[in-house]
């Protein structure tokens, strides 16, 4: 079921392993035979999320890096670990800056010092803002609306020039709205904002209803559109990105599957899929959320040859269903910091 490229096994670095992109994209590198080094501080990362076989180094990415790489081997880095939160980055930016941008810093002069040169790094839509036109192509202006997309398009901008003056080869992969599950690898957070668990949190009965947020946009049935990718079509790109990287050149790429769902065809889903009637209330509009963000993937598609599989909201669903359903009645956040 997972991504089976074939490839030659390296030593990677994976930042970030115990979140829930993190965390699947390593066990999806271990099935197809790297060998996987996790740093994760479990600041919102789930000790149970790191996959067996990998070897764990606890602590911040900034303290911790340089001494990991500095054992020397390794072959490349892929960096997740981030705060990702659009509102609390409006809240409190120095959070963002800190552990994005400052943190990001310390790891690329830690794969300078330790000659490791191949880096594919998580960045976002947020990047864009809000888009002129739908789809999004890689060359459209970057015009963030909020600190968490200003610093991610600042870690571009870093890895960029590193790519050109220190020869580093990377990759940044802009994720549009990321979701489905990978077995008992899902959406876990302790803090959740997200639409799709927070519905699917409703059909479990942890929540008494959703809230729509916004049914007067200038879209079909008024409610937002969003671009969902799911989780393994992520991962599969990073395993190609990873095979792709050149020293000295920075690719950037937009990760989607090309669809966009409204939040009322995203509720209608949750619906068909577990049965549950999950009553939806509306609610005005979240600050600073675009109307449509749908992307274009054909760079990638064309560069890279990535075929996604699982682009039907369905499938996503249902992935995301098994996960929430088999977590069971424990509370989903239970096994945080345990
Ligand atoms: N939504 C609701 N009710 C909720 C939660 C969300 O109606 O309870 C709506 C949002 O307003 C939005 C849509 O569902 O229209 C999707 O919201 P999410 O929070 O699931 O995802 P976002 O599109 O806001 O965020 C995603 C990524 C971010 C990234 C952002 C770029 O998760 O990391 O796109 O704009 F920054």
């Amino acid at each position: 079921m997972a991504p089976t490229a074939t490839t030659t096994p390296r030593k990677l670095l994976v930042t970030g392993g115990a979140g829930y992109v993190g965390s699947v994209c390593a066990a999806v590198l271990l099935e197809v035979g790297h060998d996987v080094t996790v740093i994760d501080n479990f600041t919102t990362g789930n000790r149970s999320a790191v996959p067996e076989g990998a070897r764990l180094v606890e602590g911040d990415v900034r303290e911790v890096a340089g001494g990991v790489l500095a054992e020397g081997g390794f072959d490349g880095v892929l960096h997740f670990a981030a705060r990702s939160l659009v509102g609390e980055s409006v809240e409190s930016p120095a959070e963002y800056w800190q552990h994005n941008v400052v943190t990001t810093l310390a790891l690329l002069d830690a794969m300078r010092d330790n000659d490791v040169r191949n880096l594919v790094f998580s960045s976002t839509a947020a990047t864009y803002g809000e888009p002129a036109q739908v789809p999004i192509t890689e060359d459209m202006p970057t015009s963030p609306t909020n600190p968490y997309g200003a610093s991610k398009l600042a870690i571009d901008h870093a890895i960029s020039s590193y790519a050109h003056a220190y020869g580093l080869g990377a990759t940044s992969l802009r994720y549009f709205n990321v979701a489905g599950a990978y077995g008992t690898i899902g959406e876990n957070r302790e803090v959740e904002t997200h639409l799709i668990p927070l519905v699917l949190q409703v059909a479990l009965g942890h929540r008494e209803q959703i809230s729509i947020f916004g049914d007067d946009y200038d879209t079909a049935d008024g409610t937002a559109v969003r671009d969902y990718i799911h989780i393994l079509d992520l991962a599969q790109a990073h395993l190609l990105a990873l095979e792709s990287n050149t020293p000295g050149q920075h690719r950037i790429y937009n990760l989607g599957s090309g669809d966009g769902y409204s939040v009322q065809q995203v509720i209608d889903t949750c619906r068909e899929v577990t049965g549950h009637p999950i009553p939806a209330q509306h609610a005005p509009r979240r600050a600073g959320d675009p109307a449509t963000l749908i992307a274009s993937s054909e760079k990638i598609k064309q560069e890279l040859g990535w075929a996604p599989q699982r682009t039907d909201l369905h499938t996503i669903v249902s992935d995301a269903w098994a996960f929430h359903t088999q977590l069971g009645d424990q509370a989903h956040s239970a096994d945080r910091r345990a």
